[in-house]
C-alpha cells in the first residue's frame, strides 16, 4: 500500500509546555487515544523534537518506568530495555542493537511557549 506516511498525532495539538521539559531531558506525553503509544518530546535549551515512544529495535517504548529516560550524553536518550542510543537531532540510533534505525518522528513547532504538532 503507498500514500502519505501515517501522522502519529494531529497538527496542532498541545503536546506539552517547553517548560515542562528538562533542558538536555526528555517527557513522555500521553494522548487520549489510548493504547496508542506516547510520545516522547526531547528539549535542548530552546529547541525541542517529539517522536513516537516506540524503539525500533523490539518495538518497546524507550523508557521501562512512566516519564523516566535515560540520558546517555549531550542530546542522546537510551533505550532502557538494551541499551540503544538515539540522537534527539533526528531520531538516529548511532549506537547499540539499532543503529542505523530511526525513531518515527513527530513534526512539532513551538508557539508561545507551548510544544504543538506542525
Ligand atoms: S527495545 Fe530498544 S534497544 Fe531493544
Amino acid at each position: 500500500m503507498t500514500g502519505a506516511p501515517r501522522q502519529a498525532a494531529p497538527a496542532g495539538l498541545h503536546l506539552c509546555r517547553l517548560e515542562a521539559v528538562g533542558d538536555g531531558d526528555c517527557l513522555e506525553v500521553r494522548s487520549d487515544a489510548e493504547p496508542a503509544p506516547s510520545i516522547v518530546v526531547m528539549r535542548s535549551a530552546g529547541r525541542a523534537w517529539a517522536y513516537v515512544n516506540v524503539c525500533p529495535h523490539f518495538s518497546l517504548p524507550l523508557n521501562s518506568e512512566p516519564g523516566r529516560f535515560l540520558i546517555a550524553g549531550d542530546r542522546l536518550v537510551m533505550c532502557a530495555y538494551h541499551c540503544a542510543v538515539f540522537r534527539f537531532d533526528d531520531g538516529l540510533c548511532i549506537e547499540g542493537p539499532a543503529e542505523g534505525l530511526r525513531l518515527d518522528a513527530v513534526a512539532v513547532k513551538i508557539e508561545d511557549g507551548d510544544v504543538v504538532v506542525a
